[in-house]
């Protein structure tokens, strides 16, 4: 595959893949000196036209550590406030010479429309979709996939060391991109994936892909081996969804109490950014025994390396 825009179509295979290329680059960022030539002269353009902390230097650090030469698009200091467009925008970074464009854009299908245009024009560049709208974020999915087998076999992770495991998502399903690719890949890889949340944010064909639903947080989290918590898109919803913080936390935010119903080894997980003390409580997630969430953003540069040396070597 040239691009990476959803993982709809992503095999066990190419879950593997990335996977154990991730899991070599991990050791590589262990090293002391933690450049590769791999991508040396190749320009990787990181086009966030969406705000973003984690996405946009995790990419930037993995192409400087493969050494790649990277170019940064800010939308406030950009031609777009002059009306240029989007895709004329991709236009221009692909005169420069960049190989791969790593996407974020607000609105779902954004990097797909990119990618038809590049093919169109060069066919030699490589589209990365680092979240549109609430469609995919398929580089956080991975590097959950990532940080949930290392957690299991930190020696030796594979993708099948998923399979059987109860997985918890709770939150804000309907806004979510990471939801939706989350839902690929632990589907494919074997997971048992349960979805809780309020009706109001928690579509009902969802049950149609092969989570199981819940409207109440209990039963999701009983026997969970890992609970997904999601941030609250408050930027998203056109209408206030739930009836306050305050009922939404006492509802369904994730507590060290809650966490009682779980497997004995039960493991938080969060995208980030957090709404402390809505989704998930303050001490919980600063709590190293029972949270990943620092281990998501860690495994995050080696997720993005291997898809962007995947890319990268293959154009
Ligand atoms: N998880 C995530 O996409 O975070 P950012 O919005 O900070 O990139």
């Amino acid at each position: 595959r040239r691009h990476v825009i959803s993982l709809a179509d992503f095999t066990p295979n190419d879950y593997e893949t990335v996977l154990q290329t991730a899991v070599s680059f991990l050791e590589v960022l262990s090293r002391r000196n933690k450049k590769v030539p791999t991508l040396q002269s190749k320009v990787v353009a990181n086009l966030f036209f969406e705000s973003s902390t984690r996405t946009r230097n995790s990419f930037e650090l993995a192409a400087k550590r493969l050494s790649a030469d990277t170019l940064n698009f800010a939308p406030g200091t950009s031609s777009l406030s002059k009306g240029e467009t989007i895709l004329d925008t991709a236009r221009t970074f692909l005169a420069m010479g960049t190989d791969i464009m790593v996407i974020r854009h607000q609105s779902a299908g954004v990097p797909l429309a990119i990618a038809r245009d590049m093919d169109a024009l060069s066919g030699k560049v490589a589209i990365l979709n680092a979240g549109d709208g609430k469609h995919e974020h398929p580089s956080q999915a991975l590097l959950d996939l990532l940080t949930l087998c290392m957690y299991l076999n930190p020696k030796t992770p594979t993708a099948k060391d998923l399979k059987g495991k109860k997985v918890a998502i709770v939150g804000d399903i309907l806004h979510s991109r990471v939801a939706r690719s989350n839902l690929w890949s632990l589907l494919t890889n074997g997971a048992d994936v349960h979805l809780a949340a309020p009706p109001t944010l928690l579509p009902p064909e969802f049950a149609e892909y092969g989570a199981k639903i819940h409207y109440s947080l209990d039963p999701a989290l009983e026997d969970a081996d890992f609970v997904m918590t999601l941030r609250l898109q408050m930027e998203r919803m056109g209408q206030f969804l739930i009836p306050s913080l305050r009922e939404y936390h006492a509802k369904y935010g994730i507590t060290r109490d809650r966490l009682a119903k779980c497997a004995p080894n039960v493991q938080v997980l969060h995208p980030g950014p957090v709404n402390r003390g809505v989704e998930i409580s303050s001490d919980l997630m600063d709590d190293p025994r029972l949270s990943l969430i620092d281990k998501q953003v860690t495994n995050g540069v080696a997720i993005r390396m291997s898809l962007l040396y995947l890319l990268g070597t293959a154009i």
